[in-house]
């Protein structure tokens, strides 16, 4: 037997005005196992952090289904689904709220904070994760402290603190240089884990689409495109080749 698909989006149509005006999301359906990758990409408007916030169950579907580990989000009650975010996704958004009252590393280790567990078992995790960062000198600060980019980060760290099996991130890489950005590529590809994991990021950027397994275009709420690709090895040349064709792929598909 296959296993379920981790997640799974059916003719799904969200729409925030009556027709005439187009849906937000309109009849998509997608698949997503295990061990995958995936860039959702597209214009300005597309309902790429619709789609996002639908499989987060943060938001719910005009009509369609949605399963995660081949539960249906539509027959859980809503304690149901707040624990489902909670033990089974990660979220990485731009409106993602830190705890003001809470220091940088006790924001990442949330999860273990709330679950009254003590600086000794979270405290190195929490660290580790600040420093793949370049946020390791910031643990004891507060977020006011921070830009938004770094912030940002530190909702990246909180995310994967928890080892998420479906991790959800809406342009994580969109205010970083280079050398930060390729950190945060690293670590979301090791959210991947052996397989037992996935991440769905949404992004413009022509680097993070190309650490993805996988491309899915959106253009009015319609996914256009869909396309397994094999991220590069680690020589240069190998990385900016398969740039070259991921950028060619999204001129053709965009
Ligand atoms: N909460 C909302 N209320 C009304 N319209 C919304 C809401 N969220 C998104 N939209 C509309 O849905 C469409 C898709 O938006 P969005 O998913 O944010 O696109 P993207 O993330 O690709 O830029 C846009 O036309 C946007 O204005
Ligand atoms: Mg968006």
């Amino acid at each position: 037997m296959t296993e379920a698909p981790l997640v799974s989006v059916e003719r799904v149509t969200r729409r925030f005005d009556s027709p005439p005006a187009p849906a937000a999301v309109d009849d998509v359906s997608l698949e997503i196992r295990r061990g995958e990758m995936v860039a959702i990409v597209g214009r300005s408007g597309s309902g790429k952090s619709t789609l996002l916030q639908l499989i987060g169950a943060l938001d719910e579907p005009d009509a369609g289904e949605i399963s995660i580990g081949g539960v249906p989000l539509a027959g859980l009650s809503e304690r149901e689904r707040t624990a489902l975010r909670r033990e089974r996704l990660g979220f990485v958004f731009q409106s993602s709220h830190l705890v003001p009252t809470l220091s940088i590393a006790e924001n990442v280790a949330l999860t273990a904070i709330v679950a009254g567990e003590r600086r000794r078992s979270w405290g190195p995790r929490a660290d580790e994760l600040l420093r793949h960062l370049e946020l390791g000198t910031r643990g004891r600060d507060r977020p006011v402290e921070l830009s938004g980019g770094e912030r940002q980060r530190v909702a990246l760290a909180r995310a994967l603190f928890a080892r998420p099996e479906v991790l959800l991130a809406d342009e994580p890489t969109g205010a970083l240089d280079t050398a930060t950005a390729s950190r945060v590529h690293t670590l979301l590809r090791s959210a991947v884990g052996a397989g037992t994991s996935s991440v769905v990021i949404v992004t413009h950027d022509l680097e993070t689409a190309c650490i993805a397994d996988r491309l899915i275009v959106l253009r009015d709420g319609r996914v256009t495109a869909d396309r397994s690709f094999t991220p590069p090895g680690i020589g240069d040349e190998e990385v900016r080749a398969h740039e070259e064709r991921v950028r060619r792929w999204l001129a053709e598909h965009r």
